[in-house]
């Protein structure tokens, strides 16, 4: 699998281990959103790291030619990012997928590419529609616009090339080993820090949460039943206003709940996400386990609590990168 070091990739090796008998390669560049720590206690005779570029072809190849299966989670993940210097966002998300699929190709080899529901761009705040897999995509940032463009090169080659692949576009994830740039960490963070959470705009955006355990488990679930070639939404109807969370995060921490600022809006910012994942329940059988965003909510605020060590060293830096775009 690649981008093993990140944030779903690191909770995606920890789920194989504890529910499998497989065994983990992971390639990750370690990017300031990589992290070893993210790979620590797994065992060692089943989990490899292997520290290189997706867009790699000679180390991809070698790699690809080992292995059973690919999972594709490696990515420049974050929109506040792209906005500010798209270009790794176009070599990482186009030009490596695009390698890993010469790789799979050559050598046979089953591939799942993930992806985000981004892709499909936005809602109105009062529509009642949700994303399906007849969405037209119309993505809006330079993320989004590379994870769009990737999702396309998959599909192109299943159908020129015979390439074993499926897809899957899930919404906004929360859980431990989430990098502090993100807004349910960054929240959390800001006040174990004594810093006050941030809202873009008003925080009238609203996000389709779902835990990381929930979307792993769908991964594994079409890597062993999805039908080639096929696209699955994954969601957990998990749809909050930013300034809900914040809220629930301050009640969590013991704070007042309208103790936030309310800072500059992200240019572009995309109003609404929401998944039907109909698809995926139904003809895969797959269900989320974390039926209650509270408690997932509140287990992921201990996992920052007991794991300083993990978060404070990328901290401050963080906070000084937003703070020069007033954010
Ligand atoms: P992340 O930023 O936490 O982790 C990305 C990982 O990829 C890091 O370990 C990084 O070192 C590695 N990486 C980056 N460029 C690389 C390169 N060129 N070669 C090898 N490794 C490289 O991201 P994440 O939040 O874990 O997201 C993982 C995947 O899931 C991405 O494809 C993202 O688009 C998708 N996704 C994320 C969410 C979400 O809410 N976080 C939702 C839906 C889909
Ligand atoms: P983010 O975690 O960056 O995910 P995405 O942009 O992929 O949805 O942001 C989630 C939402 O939270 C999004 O509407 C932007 C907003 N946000 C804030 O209000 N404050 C923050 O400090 C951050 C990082 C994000």
């Amino acid at each position: 699998m690649t981008g093993g070091a990140g944030f779903i990739g690191s909770n995606f090796t920890r789920w194989v281990i504890d529910h499998t008998d497989a065994s983990v390669v992971v390639l990750d560049k370690l990017t300031y959103a990589g992290n070893r720590d993210s790979l620590v206690g797994l065992p060692r005779d089943r989990v490899e790291l292997v520290v290189g570029d997706v867009a790699d072809a000679s180390l991809v190849g070698d790699l690809v030619a080992s292995v059973d299966a690919v999972v594709h989670f490696a990515a420049e993940s974050h929109n506040d990012n792209s906005l500010a210097d798209p270009q790794p966002f176009l070599m990482t998300n186009i030009v490596g997928t695009y390698t890993l699929l010469q790789a799979v190709r050559e050598h046979d080899v089953r591939y799942h590419h993930i992806s985000t529901d981004e892709v499909y761009g936005d809602l109105e705040l009062d529509d009642p529609a949700r994303f399906t897999e007849h969405t037209p995509y119309n993505p809006s940032s330079p993320y989004s616009s590379t994870k769009a463009s990737s999702d396309l090169l998959v599909r192109a080659w299943v159908r020129s090339f015979g390439v074993q692949a499926t897809l899957s576009n899930c919404s906004n994830n929360y859980g431990p080993y989430q990098h502090v740039e993100k807004f349910i960490p960054r929240q959390i963070t800001n006040v174990l820090t004594g810093r006050r959470p941030k809202l873009y705009g008003a925080g009238q955006n609203v996000r389709d949460w779902i835990h990381v355990d929930d979307h792993n488990a769908a991964v594994w679930t079409i890597l062993q039943k999805g039908a080639i070639g096929e696209t699955y939404l994954i969601g957990a109807d998990g749809e909050k206003s930013n300034r809900e969370v914040v809220e629930e995060i301050l009640r969590l921490l013991g704070q007042p709940e309208d103790a936030y600022d309310l800072v500059t809006d992200r240019p572009g910012h995309d109003l609404r996400y929401a998944i039907d994942s109909s698809k995926l329940r139904t003809e895969l059988g797959w269900e989320p386990q974390y039926s209650s965003f509270h408690d997932g909510l509140a287990a992921t605020i201990a996992w920052y609590e007991a794991n300083e060590a993990w978060w404070k060293p990328a901290k401050d830096a963080t906070e000084n990168k937003y703070a020069a775009t007033g954010q």
